[in-house]
């Protein structure tokens, strides 16, 4: 795998790459921030060396065009972070985008949503060819999307010269964890997206110590063991392909959770307590997901105590390795206080929830795959 750098786009002077990168965030949130901000080193780099940029990223899960989806309120906020006219094309018709590319002054171009295109999705080599003869290049700067076999991700790798962009790069450095990472590895995981995370739960079971479950995913094991989930956030679907490791002893769940009216929102006291020795005592520690509803007032005490039993010990400790990533995880954030969010340099922020889970599992992610 090839990472940009300037000597390589001395030979691209001029040209066009198309850019990957992962917008799926709510731009107004800390943590939207915190992903756009990630991908401006590479398009600083390319702005630099005179090579013109069209982004390439989704935004949600559409089924169909919709309005909120879009991604024209992001042309803003780029302009003003890079300093450059940006061109939003809103239409994802080929024809209309290499006309608007043919007479557009800008250095950036952003394409709308791509998932409003069905083929993104469905792998689709046509719409990946469609895509690439826009361009000279293909950057992937997404990481957060790069385990989706999608056409922008996987397929377009194919047709052109493809490189790593400085995000990834980062990314994969800093995920490459030792072949033995330093025990007692804890792994935390909760969070909403359950059916995502908890069969790569499954893939660490050789490497870690411990499993510490919150929100939604402690939720969908406790279901699985036979505990009514009332109206609790669980996915019912996931509960077979979960079966065989509910019992799994290096699983823990809450002994304790906050409830109102009738759903679990948070973890409990005992439990904190339990998750935040353990976490004490951690060489290696990864955590993806929230322990509850955060954002509500008076469910935030389990992820806040999570969060600060963490920086305490990336603080104490400069030899444990510490790796956080996912949309909410990194928003929860905020509840700490401000001089405690500076975090140590032993702790690294993935853009990545789901990716980040499967890199460290091992699985190779279809993004990466295709620019080897
Ligand atoms: C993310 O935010 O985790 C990525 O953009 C992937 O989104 P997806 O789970 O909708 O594929």
């Amino acid at each position: 795998m090839k990472i940009i750098n300037a000597k390589l786009l001395k030979s691209y002077v001029g040209k066009t790459a198309l850019v990957r990168i992962d917008l799926n965030i709510d731009e107004k949130t800390d943590e939207g921030l915190f992903r756009l901000q990630s991908v401006l080193p590479t398009l600083s780099l390319l702005i630099k060396n005179n090579v013109r940029i069209i982004l390439v990223s989704h935004k949600g899960r559409p089924t169909k065009t919709e309005k909120k989806l879009s991604l024209k309120p992001f042309a803003e906020i780029f302009e003003d972070a890079l300093g450059t006219s940006i061109d939003f094309i809103p239409s994802l018709e080929f024809d209309v985008i290499t006309k608007k590319l043919e007479t557009s002054d800008s250095q950036i171009v952003l394409l709308e949503n791509i998932r409003f295109l069905k083929g993104e999705e469905e792998n689709d080599e046509s719409l990946a060819k469609q895509l690439a003869s826009l361009g000279h290049l293909y950057i992937n700067d997404a990481f957060a999307v790069s385990h989706r076999a999608h056409a922008s991700v996987a397929s377009l790798p194919k047709f052109l010269p493809s490189y790593a962009g400085l995000c990834l790069a980062k990314e994969i450095k800093s995920l490459t964890l030792k072949k033995k990472p330093a025990h007692p590895f804890i792994l935390i995981v909760g969070g909403a997206k359950v059916s995502d995370k908890l069969p790569i739960v499954q893939k660490f079971e050789k490497s870690i110590s411990t499993v510490l479950l919150g929100g939604g995913a402690a939720n969908t094991v406790l279901a699985s063991e036979g505990i009514p989930m009332g109206k609790s956030l669980y996915e019912k679907d996931a509960i077979p392909s979960i079966k065989k490791y509910t019992f799994s002893s290096i699983i823990e769940t809450p002994v304790d959770v906050a409830e109102a009216k009738g759903r679990i929102l948070d973890i409990g006291p005992k439990t904190t307590k339990l998750y935040t020795a353990l976490i004490k005592e951690a060489g290696t520690i990864v955590w993806s997901g929230p322990m509850g509803k955060f954002e509500g007032k008076g469910f935030e005490k389990g992820t806040k105590a999570i969060w600060k039993a963490v920086v305490e010990k990336a603080t104490r400790d400069s030899s444990v390795k510490i790796i956080v990533g996912g949309g909410e995880t990194i928003a929860s954030l905020a509840l700490l206080p401000k001089s405690m969010r500076l975090l140590p340099e032993n702790v690294f922020l993935s853009t990545g929830g789901g990716a980040m889970l499967e890199f460290l599992s091992g699985k190779k992610l279809p993004g990466i795959k295709a620019l080897k």
